[in-house]
């Protein structure tokens, strides 16, 4: 069993979860992920590592409430356990010749964007961090991003906060300004992915999209999370979930991750009623 020692609302969807995990807390690095199961009932749910801390033996996941297992992993507290923690799973991001990044994050997935910034910030590579969300009142880890950006950006749809806009627009305007980014990190909403990668490729810098393909055992075996990239059929646990954004089939990553939507809606209620 896998104890919580701490539990932060960042807003009224998103979660913050720090759980005791001691050999999951000496592996993991950035990029990678954890399969965990709340209860003997509970289905298995990729999330990606936010932050690790080796000597505490612990690890921080942050994720938002979008179905049953989420609904049931928020609402436990400080001092519970969950049954099943799996990982460190997936390859870690690879940050060798990386000398000035854009760091670019959606909504949730700047949970996963936060540990790539602070490892970039950590090997001295200068990083600009880019965030989105659609208004004030869902932003997170803001003081964190900042702390590890040599450049932060904010942005949000509606402009009731910082810059209105997208995370597209400001990538591009600070492209165009003359940063020379040999890398962007783009992690996200799919469609956010897309277009990053979208607005890149003219320029023809690397960009890595972080992959969140339906997960079944995560290690490469059932098929579930496969994706296409390059035209090749990956799997995005063993081989990813970092890949080439400019060779993702992101069309059709959406169109898997949308076959079970009724199916999740039909089990929430069955277990409201
Ligand atoms: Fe089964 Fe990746 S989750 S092959």
């Amino acid at each position: 069993m896998f104890r919580i020692v701490d539990k932060r609302e960042l807003n009224s969807a998103v979660t913050l979860l720090e759980i005791e995990a001691p050999f999951v807390a000496k592996k993991a690095q950035a990029g990678q992920f954890i399969i965990f199961r709340v209860d003997e009932y509970s289905e298995r749910v990729p999330l990606t590592i936010a932050d690790y801390n080796r000597e505490k033996g612990t690890v921080t996941i942050i994720f938002q409430k979008v179905g049953f297992s989420t609904n049931l992993l928020a609402a436990k507290e400080i001092g519970d356990t969950i049954l099943d923690f799996v990982g460190p799973l997936g390859t870690a991001t690879e940050y060798e010749g990386m000398k000035k990044v854009a760091v670019v994050g959606g909504g949730v997935g700047c949970a996963i964007a936060y540990p790539q910034a602070k490892a970039l910030h950590a090997m001295g590579v200068e990083v600009d961090v880019i965030v989105g969300f659609r208004n004030k009142d869902i932003v997170i880890l803001e003081d964190e991003m900042k702390a590890v950006s040599t450049n932060y950006y904010l942005m949000t749809d509606d402009g009731s906060k910082a810059e209105k806009g997208f995370v597209t627009d400001k990538l591009k305007a600070l492209i165009e300004a003359g940063n020379q980014y040999d890398t962007v990190i783009a992690i996200g909403p799919i469609p956010m992915m897309k277009f990053v990668s979208l607005t890149t490729k003219p320029y023809g810098i690397h960009t890595i999209v972080s992959l969140n393909p339906i997960m079944i055992d995560g290690t490469g075996m059932c098929g579930g999370c496969r994706v296409t990239v390059g035209g090749e059929i990956k799997f995005a646990c063993v081989d990813g979930p970092d890949f080439d954004g400019h060779l993702v089939d992101f069309d059709e990553l959406m169109n898997r991750n949308s076959i079970y939507k009724q199916r999740e809606g039909e089990i929430s209620k069955d277990h409201v009623c």
